[in-house]
């Protein structure tokens, strides 16, 4: 398997007796975008947790590069996230209490690799030059999307999850962060994974997958 595929099998989960989803297998390859599509509720965001390992399953497997997430302990999970993933959530959370720029750095600094340099084009990439020293609470929505986006790839991770990453944005800036999405990924080989309601974004996919309470299945996007 090459070093940071990403390989899912028969995954399920329930609260209760109320299955959310059930029978997902899923391949990513590196350097490979897949978009999942698919209704509101119906459990893209749980989906994109389990593959980050910040949620639990019912059944099945959840593999990255060979190394099967659901048998890490907390502690060694939290190591593989930090060292290989980079998440975009659909809420954001961006840190209050910390300034743009330190946001963005986090990620670096979690794995002693601070990078001024690299922080400050990220800012410049997805639109917030000369915002760094910002509150989160003086941006806008659109604005916080961003910081998170730029937060999410600023340590180059070889897997990112991305739950509806321009929800928020104009066309136009949306357009750009997705330029910036794909460029920081394929580029790098690394995989994405991008959960959205925009066809505009899903169009720009190798695959997109629509998730159903039974499974996961091809879609052409709308
Ligand atoms: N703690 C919980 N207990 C019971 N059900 C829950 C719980 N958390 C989430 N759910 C349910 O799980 C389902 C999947 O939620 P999820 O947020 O993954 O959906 P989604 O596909 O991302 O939707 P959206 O497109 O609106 O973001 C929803 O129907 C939700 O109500
Ligand atoms: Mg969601």
């Amino acid at each position: 398997m090459a070093p940071h595929s990403l390989q899912v099998r028969g995954l399920a989960k329930r609260y209760g007796d109320a299955t959310v989803f059930a029978n997902v297998d899923l391949d990513v390859a590196p350097g490979e975008f897949v978009a999942i599509v698919g209704d509101s509720g119906v459990g893209k965001s749980t989906l994109l947790n389990c593959l980050a390992g910040l949620d639990t399953w019912d059944a099945g497997t959840v593999a990255h590069g060979g190394t099967g997430i659901g048998a890490l302990d907390g502690d060694a999970r939290a190591r593989w996230r930090r060292a290989h993933v980079g998440f975009v959530f659909q809420a954001f959370h961006v840190l209050p209490h910390l300034d743009v720029a330190q946001n963005v750095a986090l990620p670096l600094l979690l794995l002693h690799r601070p990078d001024d340099a690299r922080v400050q084009a990220m800012l410049d990439a997805v639109g917030l030059h000369g915002l760094g020293a910002r509150l989160p609470q003086q941006l806008s929505g659109g604005q916080l999307q961003r910081v998170a986006i730029a937060r999410a790839l600023v340590h180059r991770p070889a897997l990112l999850l991305a739950d509806e990453p321009t929800g928020n944005l104009d066309p136009g800036t949306a357009a750009q962060v997705m330029d910036l999405l794909v460029r920081e990924t394929r580029g790098h080989g690394a995989a994405l994974v991008l959960v959205t309601h925009s066809g505009a974004a899903a169009r720009r996919a190798d695959r997109v997958l629509r998730l159903r309470g039974d499974g996961i299945v091809p879609a052409t996007p709308a």
